[in-house]
């Protein structure tokens, strides 16, 4: 299997983890003979201080060109005065409009072992497995026109979207359901929103096609509570750009941690990975952030983009394990050390990958 992939770190705890996923990834094309290649390109922070613009030309053009693109995480305290089209975050949204990635995949289940850490009873989270499918290029995110009138006093964002864009990440989510618990939940706003109509008309219109798929809806508010009570009746969750960006950190809640969460976007000319934690700058360069959001999203990379899929399957048993065995980075270990082991994002990172090359050793025995 040959997969060019370009890194894109970025800023805050982004190298780091993204480090630590590349590592797994190189271990991985050991094992089994792949010829994985890596390039690194500067986006964000880091590209406005070292290239006056959050997305550099030729990471741009160095994404485009490669096989899937690893984010690690844009975003920094000294940009918070700049306005939306001269931010980190600019850079991460031209970037993924470009690829044209419209389903983000963001996975939320429940380790066991972090149970202690959510401020939800263990037998709420037991078992819980959501998989979030976020429309990530339409909504409010995108929409035209948009403007802050400072004088009038007066700001503006456009939500919208087409039946074609709704349609076709329902798509994707009702096929990734088939392979799943075959259950739809779509969230939306239609009691108040017209957008919201056309996307809950469009999901049923999708539906229809896949008639053993069970479909419901929940309103966006009642969702973000029923997230809560009771997680493990979500199988597929679908939702529209902005509703998808807050109850994919909500489902945090049910994981243990921000820290574990990854996600792949799919659906466009290059696949974009990204983990869904942000770039933390008061814990950068510390060698204390969670590797494993990062080295969950590249297990995502062999699953989407290589169709390893015992090798992606790999990765999540040894992240399993690893936690079985009581390794915490901080953020896991939240000062409860007895019986753990707390590591710091390298000895995390060396911990996971020591672990799946034993698992893909067992497997090929
Ligand atoms: C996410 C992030 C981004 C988003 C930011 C950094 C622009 O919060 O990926 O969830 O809002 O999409
Ligand atoms: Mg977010």
């Amino acid at each position: 299997m040959k997969l060019r992939i370009l890194v894109t770190a970025g800023d805050g705890i982004g190298p780091e983890v993204t480090g630590e996923a590349v590592a797994v990834l190189k271990e991985i094309a050991t094992q089994g003979g792949h010829d994985f290649a890596f390039a690194e390109k500067r986006i964000g922070g880091d590209a406005i201080v070292q290239d006056g613009t959050p997305l550099p030309e030729d990471t741009l053009q160095a994404a485009l060109s490669s096989d899937a693109v690893l984010l690690g995480a844009v975003g920094g305290n000294e940009f918070n005065s700049l306005p939306p089209d001269k931010r980190p975050e600019a850079g991460l949204l031209k970037i993924r409009a470009a690829l044209g990635g419209f389903a983000n995949l963001r996975p939320a289940f429940a380790f066991k072992e972090l149970a202690v850490n959510s401020p939800l009873r263990p037998e709420i989270i037991d078992g819980a497995d959501v998989l979030f499918v976020r429309e990530l290029l339409g909504g409010l995110y995108f929409g035209q026109p948009r403007s802050w009138d400072k004088v009038a006093g007066r700001a503006l964002n456009t939500m919208v979207y087409t039946r074609d864009e709704v349609a076709r990440v329902a798509h994707i989510a009702f096929q990734l359901a088939q392979h799943r618990r075959r259950k739809l939940t779509s969230v939306d706003k239609a009691n108040v929103l017209e957008v919201s109509q056309l996307w809950r008309a469009t999901v049923n219109e999708v539906a229809a096609g896949f008639p053993d798929v069970t479909v419901e809806h929940q309103y966006v508010d009642a969702m973000a509570m029923h997230l809560m009570n009771r997680p493990r009746d979500f199988d597929v969750v679908l939702t529209e750009n902005l509703f998808g960006d807050i109850l994919s950190d909500e489902s945090a809640v049910i994981t243990g941690s921000l820290g574990m969460l990854p996600s792949a976007t799919i659906g466009g000319k290059v696949n974009l990975y990204e983990p869904v934690h942000g770039s933390a700058p008061d814990i950068a360069g510390k060698g204390l952030a969670n590797p494993m959001g990062a080295i969950l999203t590249a297990a995502l990379i062999l699953r989407h983009s290589a169709g390893l899929e015992a090798e992606a399957a790999a990765i999540e048993s040894a992240a399993r394990k690893v936690l079985e065995q009581g390794f915490r980075t901080p953020d896991l270990a939240r000062g409860n050390t007895q019986g753990l082991t707390v590591l710091s994002t390298k000895e995390m990172g060396a911990k996971v990958r020591e672990t799946v090359k034993e698992q893909l050793l067992a497997v090929s025995r």
